[in-house]
């Protein structure tokens, strides 16, 4: 939410109820700005402002920053028809204006930062402050040396023009890597596997830029980032 904002447009986002029947309220006296009964809609608030709806005081969190141990079978989209979200696994309220901070697909598992700054995502998700994300991923045929020096150099991702940027790599086991890559295409690190001729048969992501995935977070539990990880990202 940005300031200074409209009143019914703050008291719609905090209580989550439509603006329109949030004008129905302020008309009815419900809501109060400092102290006075307010009965324009369009009265500007800020974040200094006392805001009462029916005597209680609505509070904006303002910026917020989780990060999520996603399981396979959610999306990371705000809502989706088909299958359940990333979103339902948040139990937080006024999650309106959150956005996931680089997608993953419904098959991968792993470390999902979700919030409302979106100057910080930006920074986190465009390719041109190359932060490095770190994936898990588990192949279906054995990787061979020279798979591993291709993915190094970079590699033609099918409808691309350019190769893919240098990747740090790392075997760890026959049919198991660690892959850091510093941009985010579409199914990227599934492609680039394609593109040596193999095939991703497990994705789990560990770490974006500095964050790295809190091990004692369980498969679809959050937390709160702290101050540290926001900042040092
Ligand atoms: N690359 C992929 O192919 N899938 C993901 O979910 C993340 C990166």
């Amino acid at each position: 939410m940005k300031f200074p904002c409209r009143l019914d447009k703050f008291v719609s986002h905090l209580i989550e109820s439509p603006r329109t029947k949030v004008r129905g309220g302020i008309k009815r006296g419900y809501a109060k700005v400092n102290g006075e009964v307010v009965s324009k809609f369009d009265v500007s608030i800020s974040p200094s402002d006392e805001v009462l709806w029916k005597d209680q005081q609505l509070v904006y969190l303002g910026k917020r920053y989780f990060m999520l141990h996603k399981p396979k079978g959610y999306v990371c989209a705000n809502s989706d028809e088909m299958h359940p979200t990333v979103f339902d696994l948040l139990d937080e309220p006024n999650l309106k204006d959150f956005h996931v901070a680089g997608r993953l697909d419904i098959d991968t598992t792993g470390l999902v930062l979700i919030t409302n700054d979106g100057d910080w995502s930006h920074k986190i998700t465009s390719p041109k402050h190359e932060k490095f994300k770190t994936y898990l991923v588990e192949t279906r045929d054995p990787i061979s040396d020279e798979a591993i020096q291709q993915l190094r150099d970079g590699v033609q991702l099918h409808g691309e023009r350019e190769l893919t940027r240098p990747a740090i790599v790392e075997k760890l086991a026959s049919y198991q890597l660690r892959l850091s890559i510093s941009e985010g295409k579409y199914h990227q690190v599934k492609r680039m596997l394609a593109a040596v001729e193999n095939k991703v048969v497990e994705l789990h992501r560990e770490k974006i830029g500095s964050i790295l995935l809190d091990e004692q977070l369980e498969e679809g539990q959050y937390r709160l980032l702290s101050e540290n990880e926001i900042l040092h990202y």
